[in-house]
């Protein structure tokens, strides 16, 4: 089943929105992953220096200093960052930018394999209320959001840690413990939300992980925060960190680095989480993608790298509905 929803997805998208040309020569997946420390195959960043953190809920003291931030876009933002294993990618990218990142996680020893002590790490679960603290939010800009779960039964879901819980009840609790003030909320949801019973979302569905992830998108758009959602398609490009439809297929985006975005939940395809992680770091700074979402797949190409310019004119072609669902 898990292959039949996986093949399903992997089908050709119906193109439509933005798309940055292909002979764009700026930006190199295979080059920026091993400047990232990682390998196109591999799990981890170079640094393995050990990290810190304190008992759930407590922010860790300063972090080590992130490298020298020159563009104040970078340098004034404090991101918190929730399941930050599975963002990986972008915390990586904010740390390489020179952005200061705070990251919610359940398993701080993770957050040390990969990251080091180059962020600070407070340890909390998305599905207990209690565990988000006002020191928490403590100076915080911006809030990336890539928590989740497998779409089916797997070890990930022990101990409840269900589509339910994951996409719908932590992110609610999530989105109600954010100050007002903070600039932007990203959140990472998926394509096919709004088609959850149609296929072949209904069987990627069968378990409601697009009804929840839906439920959590509809409680940000209404709770009055300055919000944008990137629907990624499957997800491919290491590292590998989930036991789900990928994992299982080894999929991987090879030369496709180009982007294609959409609004109106129309795309179907595959979506490199470079390009995703790289889609949300981006969208925290354009005004235009304020009150916004998009669908994200990848195709063959070098696309907009990490290029500010190229990413503002994706997401101003990709449009600006006034009417989102
Ligand atoms: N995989 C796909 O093909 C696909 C397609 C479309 C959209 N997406 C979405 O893209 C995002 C990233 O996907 P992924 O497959 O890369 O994710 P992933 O590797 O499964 O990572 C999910 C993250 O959520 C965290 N998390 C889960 N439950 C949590 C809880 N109760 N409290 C705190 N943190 C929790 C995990 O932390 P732990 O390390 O502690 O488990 C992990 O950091 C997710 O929002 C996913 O739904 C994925």
């Amino acid at each position: 089943m898990a292959v039949l929803a996986a093949v399903a997805l992997g089908a050709q998208p119906r193109i439509r929105g933005a798309h940055i040309g292909r002979n764009s020569r700026d930006f190199s997946a295979s080059r920026r992953l091993d400047f990232l420390g990682f390998t196109r195959s591999g799990k981890r960043l170079r640094s393995s220096s050990l990290g810190f953190c304190k008992p759930r809920g407590v922010v860790a003291a300063a972090a080590s200093p992130a490298p020298e931030a020159t563009d104040s876009r970078y340098s004034q933002k404090l991101v918190l960052v929730v399941g930050a294993t599975g963002g990986q990618l972008a915390v990586a990218s904010l740390l390489e930018k020179g952005v200061e990142v705070r990251a919610l996680l359940r398993n701080a020893e993770k957050a040390r394999s990969l990251f080091g002590d180059k962020l600070q790490v407070v340890v909390g679960d998305t599905r207990n209320p209690e565990d988000f603290v006002p020191s928490m939010f403590e100076g915080v800009t911006h809030v990336l959001c890539c928590t989740g779960t497998t779409a089916f039964p797997s070890k990930r879901w022990a101990g409840d840690n269900t589509p339910e819980q994951t996409d719908w009840m932590g992110v609610r609790n999530l989105i109600a413990a954010v100050p007002k003030t903070i600039q932007r909320f990203v959140l990472v949801s998926s394509v096919g939300v709004t088609k959850c019973d149609q296929l072949p979302w209904n069987i990627m569905n069968l378990f409601g992980v697009l009804k929840y992830k839906k439920m959590g998108e509809d409680f940000l758009r209404s709770s009055g925060l300055p919000y944008t959602i990137i629907r990624p398609g499957r997800l491919t490009d290491g590292p590998y960190t989930s036991y789900d439809l990928n994992t299982l297929l080894k999929a991987t985006s090879g030369t496709r680095r180009d982007v294609i975005l959409g609004q109106g939940d129309t795309l179907v395809g595959e979506a490199s989480r470079i390009m995703v992680a790289e889609a949300c770091i981006q969208a925290m700074d354009l005004e235009c993608t304020c009150g916004q979402t998009y669908e994200l797949n990848s195709v063959q190409g070098d696309g907009p790298g990490a290029d500010c310019n190229k990413w503002a004119k994706l997401f101003v072609s990709a449009g600006t509905s006034t009417n989102q669902v």
